[in-house]
C-alpha cells in the first residue's frame, strides 16, 4: 500500500484526479469505479476541469458505482443514481449509458445485485476504483464485520453512518436503513484502488486502514492485501498515523 499525505484537501482531489485521467489517457474506455459521498467530490470536480480545458475526454468511459441507497423514490436527489448524475457524469461527459448504479429501486433486489455482478464481469475488472472511508473504517457500505469474500448484496447501514449521512437530508429519519453495495470482494478485483480521505474525522479511520491488523472489525484494512493500493490523505487525516 502507497500512503500519499498531500498539502492541503484540495491537493487530495488534484493528485488522485491526475492518476484517473493517465489511465483514462492510456485507455480511454477505461472502467472506473465512482464513489459518492464528499470525499471524491474534489477529484470529480478536477476532473471536469481537464475536460472543461480539453485536457481530457472521459466519453468512451465505462464507470460502476459503489452502492445505492434502498427506500427512496427514483429521482430523489440524494439517490446516488442522481448524485453521480450530478455530481460526476454530467460534469465530467461521461455517457450515461455507460455508466451502472446498483439498482435501489428494484422490486426484486437480490436479482439487481445479480445483474451488477454479471455486467461488471462483462465489463470489467474495473481499472481504477475510487473509495472513501467512512469513521468507522467502511467502504462502499460495507460495515465493520462484513466479509472480505462478499460480492454486490443488501445491507444494513450502521446508526453511525446514517447519522454521518444526515447532513445529505433534512433529518436522520430520512436517511434510508438498507442499501446495495458492492462486497468487499467484489472492490478487491480492481485493478488499482485509490481512497481519498480529509479531514481530522477520518484521522482514526486511516491509522486503522493503514497500520492496524487486517480485520473486518475496519472493512478498510483490506486494502492492505491489494497488490496496487493507493492512499491519499491530507494532513488532519494523516495526523494519527505513527
Ligand atoms: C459512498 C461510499 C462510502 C463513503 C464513506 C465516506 O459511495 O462508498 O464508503 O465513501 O461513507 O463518506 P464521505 O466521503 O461523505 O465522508
Amino acid at each position: 500500500m502507497q500512503v500519499l499525505i498531500a498539502p492541503s484537501a484540495a491537493a487530495v482531489g488534484r493528485f488522485a484526479a491526475g492518476r484517473i485521467a493517465d489511465v483514462v489517457r492510456r485507455r480511454p474506455d477505461a472502467v472506473l469505479g465512482l464513489a459518492t459521498g464528499s470525499s471524491p467530490l474534489d477529484i470529480y470536480a478536477d476532473l471536469a476541469r481537464q475536460v472543461a480545458a480539453g485536457e481530457l475526454d472521459l466519453s468512451a468511459v465505462r464507470a460502476f458505482a459503489l452502492d445505492e441507497y434502498i427506500g427512496l423514490p427514483p429521482g430523489h436527489p440524494q439517490s446516488y443514481h442522481e448524485v453521480i448524475d450530478r455530481e460526476v457524469v454530467r460534469p465530467t461527459g461521461m455517457d450515461p449509458a455507460k455508466v451502472r448504479v446498483p439498482n435501489g429501486f428494484a422490486e426484486d433486489l437480490e436479482a439487481a445485485c445479480e445483474e451488477f455482478e454479471r455486467e461488471l464481469a462483462e465489463v470489467g475488472p474495473v481499472d481504477v476504483q475510487i473509495l472513501g472511508v467512512g469513521t468507522n473504517g467502511h467502504i462502499g457500505f460495507n460495515e465493520p464485520m462484513s466479509s472480505f469474500a462478499s460480492r454486490t448484496r443488501v445491507k444494513r447501514l450502521t446508526p453511525a453512518t446514517r447519522q454521518a449521512n444526515a447532513r445529505f437530508f433534512d433529518s436522520i429519519d430520512q436517511v434510508p436503513e438498507l442499501c446495495l453495495t458492492q462486497g468487499i470482494g467484489t472492490v478487491m478485483e480492481a485493478e488499482e484502488l485509490l481512497l481519498v480521505a480529509q479531514g481530522a474525522a477520518k484521522a482514526e479511520a486511516v491509522a486503522r486502514m493503514v497500520e492496524g491488523p487486517v480485520s473486518s472489525s475496519c472493512p478498510a484494512s483490506v486494502l492492505q492485501f491489494h497488490p496496487s493500493a493507493t492512499v491519499i490523505v491530507d494532513g488532519p487525516a494523516a495526523s494519527r498515523l505513527e
